[in-house]
């Protein structure tokens, strides 16, 4: 067996204590909704979920954002999602620590140690499959509380005779200031660093436990130039969406306006005429009646890529999604239950499925994008069966057990996580293999190297 998958196959089989499930029980995931297709011209009708909006309420968003359309005229959902979720002062992502049981939602990280620790033993996979550089750059985009890259670093520490001495440093994207305390507290404990000033790259830096650098930034143009493994989990469904309505006239670009009959709500109106983003945005083979496209996205991907092909590395993205196909995805979470997107802004998560489609048109052709494939998949083909029965071996309290086993079967049960939940990878060509002559077969472009399989994307033969 080649070394990389070898240390996929070592650490699944090794032990490490369980810690069970993290804080879940009956929480929710970002997955209920219903799919509408959005049929009025002009007005558009908002989801009206079944929920309560009685406790928090965030009026200075919505006064901000009422004098903002007042002043401008209606603002297209981008605008409206940008403000929302990452205004500086207010914005839903700068306030609030909104994962887990107090919170809105909560995310695979949370839910089992399993699922971080195969993150890792995936990036260290990878960069074996690179030729093992000196150097490691470990990128995670939008950390949420810290805890897929402390699973991580647990993992690392582990194959650390693997990690052969290579220099890892960890360099984390993260817009929230609120979030990024909550980051620090769980990867370095009081080993933390605050920035002097808001113009820098850099805003704060610290030692995680096992003695590794840790840097944050507000943009994934910020991080340092060199070999890189990109992680980015819920993250992609949170950038701001434009949303877009076929109409007999062509398309047309949906916004967010003041109800005229009653001036403290919002709603949603088709905007009459062409807008810079309805003419340039959609693909004109199109055949959707709605589309949503992430522009924003498609920069942090078209960033990613390049860096990729600069400097080597991978990028790994973990979110539900579809492939092109799917129309009106714009929900908002709030205590575990749908909430309606216009309602309360700034009380509640909005998000958006992301189209991979989009993101591999963006990648360009000078990387090779592997997926979308579900979540059960990559993290079957990456050993969790194996893994659970490990931890399940040497777990002797019957109630960490339960939750092992619950938790296992929330990431990867088809009704559950395990299918919307999509894996989607950018890796470096010479990563991989490529037809060469006629009856050669598979060869890797770099003389006398064999092409290695992508863990997570092919089945490893771990059982
Ligand atoms: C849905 S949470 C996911 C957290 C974590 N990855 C997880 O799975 O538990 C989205 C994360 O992305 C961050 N975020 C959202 N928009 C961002 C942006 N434009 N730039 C950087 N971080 C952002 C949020 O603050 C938060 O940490």
């Amino acid at each position: 067996m080649r070394t990389s998958l070898r240390v996929v196959r070592t650490f699944v089989h090794s032990f490490t204590p369980a810690q069970g499930a993290k804080g879940f029980s009956m929480l929710q995931c970002r997955l209920g909704y219903t799919q509408k297709a959005v049929g009025e011209w002009a007005v558009m009708p908002s989801r009206h979920c079944s929920m309560s909006v009685e406790g928090r309420s965030d009026p200075s968003m919505l006064r901000h954002l009422t004098s903002k359309i007042t002043a401008t005229g209606p603002i297209t959902v981008a605008e409206y999602m940008r403000e929302v979720l990452t205004n500086p002062v207010s914005g839903y992502y700068v306030k609030n620590d909104m994962l887990g049981a107090d919170g809105d939602f909560i995310t695979s990280p949370e839910i089992s140690q399993i699922f971080g620790e195969l993150i890792g033993v995936w990036c260290v996979s990878e960069w074996m499959a690179a030729g093992k550089p000196k150097a490691l750059q470990l990128v995670e985009l939008g950390p949420g509380r810290g805890s897929l890259t402390s699973d991580i670093l647990r993992v690392f520490r582990q194959l650390q005779s693997a990690l052969n001495g290579a220099a890892v440093s960890i360099h984390l994207v993260e817009v929230s200031p609120k979030l990024s305390q909550v980051q620090a507290e769980c990867l370095t404990g009081e080993r933390t660093q605050v920035c002097v000033s808001d113009k820098e790259a850099v805003y704060h830096t610290g030692t995680s436990h096992t003695g590794l650098p840790i840097a944050w930034y507000r943009r994934v143009e910020d991080i340092p130039k060199g070999f890189s493994i990109f992680l980015a989990h819920e993250f992609f469904d949170a950038l701001p969406i434009h949303k877009f309505q076929r109409t007999d006239k062509g398309w047309r670009e949906v916004m967010v306006d003041i109800d005229p009959e009653e001036p403290e709500k919002l709603r949603f109106v088709v905007f009459p005429a062409p807008t810079l983003a309805s003419t340039t945005l959609i693909q004109a083979d199109d055949k959707r009646e709605h589309v949503e496209v992430c522009p924003e996205g498609g920069v942090i991907v078209q960033n990613l890529a390049n860096r990729i092909v600069e400097d080597g590395g991978a990028a790994l993205i973990a979110d539900y999604g579809h492939d092109g196909t799917k129309m009106d995805t714009f929900r908002g979470f709030r205590g575990h239950k749908l909430h309606d997107v216009l309602l309360a802004p700034g009380t509640a998560d909005l998000t958006a499925d992301v189209d991979f489609s989009y993101l591999r048109r963006m990648a360009g052709g000078d990387v090779v994008c592997l997926g979308p494939i579900t979540q059960r998949t990559f993290l079957k083909n990456m050993g969790i069966d194996t893994r659970l029965q490990v931890l399940l071996r040497n777990c002797h309290d019957a109630s960490t057990r339960a939750q092992l086993i619950q938790s296992y079967d929330m990431l990867t049960n088809l009704e559950k996580m395990g299918q919307r939940f999509q894996f989607f990878s950018l890796l470096s060509r010479s990563r991989l293999a490529e037809p060469q002559e006629e009856g050669e077969g598979l060869k890797r472009r770099k003389k006398g190297r064999v092409p290695l399989p992508v863990a997570g994307f092919s089945e490893l033969g771990l059982q």
